[in-house]
């Protein structure tokens, strides 16, 4: 499977902050965001991953994150020139997908849960069909919501609706089988004028293919959309680190526990963090190993 890093987008609910810098590269406590939905493909077992976002912002994040060997993966790079919608990811990346399965991850979108990398893995081994995640928000007009029938099936859809049927939010990691390009490709602009990824998720929910996986009340959904919740985040960060010495949304520590890269270039990666929180972490991961 492959997997593809969405972070273009306007950012206006973030301006100023977001007038001359990417959102997904602003500071999530100690890291910056887009490090966080990173983390989340890699632990689903994804190595080829493509990065979009906007032609002014693209140079940045390649300056970020260059090709990824520093991880044990493989960066791609394309521009999205206009915010057009989300399913328009699978349009820019047709021709690298080649027919692969592939998992879309929002960049400002910070999951987390205990064992989610067991229910990644199964998303994203999963054969035929559709996977999405679901969380349940006191706000549910402002996402897309999927409402379920009395034995837990999906029933319905919709984005950002004025009557929402649920309080079930679909989150911003999605996991499609190898026809997510065609599927794609059948979606029509919206009223308002975006490729929807509620209307692709539409066609796997009529064929009855699309899987629901609901977060239970112990996970963190945050979307780091607003000044709000982007402090959230980070204090939310901020406290786990603080309290159990464990690192979140950290690409270095899951590529070595993943196998991708070895305790040595653990090191050099920790290195290149000199005396930060995050560096001591990482060598006391690597020197422990
Ligand atoms: P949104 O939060 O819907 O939009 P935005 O990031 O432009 O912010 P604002 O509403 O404040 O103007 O987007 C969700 C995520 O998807 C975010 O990471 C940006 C990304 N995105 C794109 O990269 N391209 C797109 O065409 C759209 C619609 C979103």
């Amino acid at each position: 499977m492959k997997g593809i890093l969405l972070a273009g987008g306007s950012g206006t609910r973030l301006y100023p902050m977001t007038l001359a810098a990417s959102k997904q590269l602003l500071p999530v406590y100690d890291k910056p965001m887009v490090y966080y939905p990173l983390t989340t493909l890699m632990l689903a077992g994804i190595r080829d991953i493509m990065i979009i976002s906007t032609p002014a912002d693209l140079p940045q994040f390649k300056r970020l994150l260059g090709d990824g060997s520093q991880f044990g993966v493989t960066f791609e790079y394309r521009e999205q020139a206009s915010p057009d919608g989300i399913a328009q990811a699978f349009l820019i990346a047709g021709d690298w997908l080649d027919g692969c399965p592939c998992g879309l991850a929002l960049g400002d979108n910070l999951i987390f849960a205990d064992h989610l990398s067991v229910s990644l893995r199964a998303a994203a081994t999963r054969p035929e069909g559709a996977t999405v995640f679901a969380y349940q928000v006191r706000d549910p007009e402002r996402y897309g919501v999927v409402s379920f029938d009395e034995t837990g099936r999906a029933l319905s859809v919709e984005e950002k609706p004025t009557n929402p049927q649920s309080n079930w939010a679909i989150t911003g990691l999605y996991f499609y089988d190898h026809r997510v390009l065609d599927f794609a490709k059948a979606v029509k602009p919206s009223p308002r004028g975006e490729l929807e990824i509620t209307d692709l998720n539409r066609f796997y929910l009529e064929e009855g293919s699309l899987r629901v996986d609901r977060l239970g009340r112990g996970c963190a959904w945050l979307d780091a959309g607003l000044p709000e919740s982007l402090m959230q985040a980070g204090q939310f960060v901020h406290t786990i680190q603080a309290r159990q010495g464990m690192l979140v949304g950290s690409p270095e520590e899951v590529a070595f526990r993943m196998g991708y890269i070895s305790a040595d270039q653990l090191r050099t990666q920790a290195g290149r963090m000199g005396k930060t929180e995050l560096g001591r972490l990482l060598r006391e991961l690597a020197n422990h190993a």
